[in-house]
């Protein structure tokens, strides 16, 4: 059932440009410029009239809520927070009728995102969910949703539901802001084509990526410790490509917004740290250009996932990482594929249970 791979997680990461597609499939429609998706247009009046969207989420699902939030701040301007349920649910949060909660869920059996949703519903917020799992305990709480059609989820590092967990708040950012005249024609016409040629980007760094991050990956297997860094769109990127590798590889992981790096973490950079640094050319290329100029200074390891045809970063970096050029919001969808793969094949590479990782378990039911 692993369909000729050796893990699930390695499947699940080819079946992405399916995957992706799957979710976006009957919702985009690029030939009539719309996109469709019933949950949330029979619903539009209350996002359009939300004081604020709050996003409630655990683990990679939390990271995809961290780009919905520069997603939906961006395009449909409307005010997003976004945070862990477990700490929502006990700091008596102020929630109102006026507010709209996304809960998103690969398994939708999560115990504190579910609680935390009792609770915001308790207090009249409308609850919209974004699950994986259909007829999941959280799909069926929630007022209105939107299924993630990634299909079965086995390895129990989430890959291929982030990236389509990204792709249905890319929907729902682009059909706000189209509704509510924060995007215009022209604009929405040109994202919703970029956002359908997305399974063939993945597809395209499947295979032009797939052997050169294992090569790579050979390089690291035993180092401890491990940094990385993006902007914008791409620091929850960052953060995700961290808690891929500490979760299955066992190496420390921290993932930090680039210009943090000097507020502190830039202390432990010596010529035995290696760092991951997203730097394509939409989104703060300079100041990326500047942060790998500090990190070499200090000897650090660079390995950077750059657009094809990058000099700047590419003439600095040790390792570089190409990846087709996107706007930025596509960017963090993009470049977690090669982040899945280093993981992936650091851990294999370890000896790791890569499905099946220590202490972790699929859905976690309990607090
Ligand atoms: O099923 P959920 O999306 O609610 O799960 C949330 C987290 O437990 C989950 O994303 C966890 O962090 C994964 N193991 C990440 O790979």
């Amino acid at each position: 059932e692993k369909g000729g791979y050796e893990h699930f997680m390695l499947k699940e990461i080819f079946e992405q440009p399916k995957s992706i597609h799957d979710t976006m499939r009957g919702r985009l429609l690029v030939d009539e410029g719309v996109i469709k998706m019933a949950g949330i247009w029979d619903h539009v009046e209350k996002f359009k009239n939300a004081n604020r969207i709050i996003i409630i989420a655990c683990g990679t699902s939390w990271h995809a809520g961290l780009i919905g939030e520069y997603l939906i701040e961006e395009y449909a301007r409307i005010p997003v927070e976004v945070e862990y349920a477990s700490e929502f649910r006990y700091r008596n949060p102020i929630i109102t009728d006026k507010d709209v909660v996304i809960a998103i869920s690969q398994s939708g059996e999560t115990a504190d995102t579910m609680a935390a949703l009792k609770l915001a519903k308790e207090k009249g917020a409308f609850i919209y969910g974004i699950c994986n799992v259909v007829d999941s305990s959280i799909a069926r709480i929630t007022d209105a949703g939107s299924y993630t059609h990634a299909g079965p989820e086995i390895g129990v590092a989430s890959t291929k539901a982030f990236t389509a967990q990204l792709t249905i708040l890319t929907l729902i950012a682009f059909k706000l802001g189209k509704h509510n005249g924060n995007l215009g024609n022209a604009d929405f016409m040109s994202l919703i084509a970029e956002l359908d040629a997305i399974p063939k980007k993945i597809e395209d760094v499947l295979s032009s990526t797939h052997e050169l991050v294992q090569n790579i990956a050979k390089d690291f297997v035993g180092v401890q410790n491990f940094l990385y860094l993006g902007r914008g769109y791409n620091y929850p990127a960052a953060l995700e490509g961290a808690l891929k590798l500490k979760e299955i590889s066992y190496i420390h992981a921290e993932g930090y917004p680039a210009a943090e790096m000097k507020h502190g973490p830039i202390a432990l950079i010596d010529e035995n740290m290696p760092i991951v640094i997203i730097a394509p050319k939409k989104g703060h290329y300079d100041k990326i250009v500047s942060n790998v100029q500090e990190i070499k200074a200090r000897k650090g390891k660079v390995i950077a996932v750059v657009n094809r045809g990058d000099q700047q970063v590419s003439e600095m970096a040790d390792y570089v990482i190409e990846i087709p050029e996107t706007s930025e919001c596509f960017s963090p969808i993009v470049a977690s594929v090669p982040l899945q793969l280093l993981a992936y094949y650091i851990a294999v590479y370890r000896g790791a249970n890569v499905d099946q990782p220590r202490n972790l378990a699929k859905s976690v039911t309990v607090e």
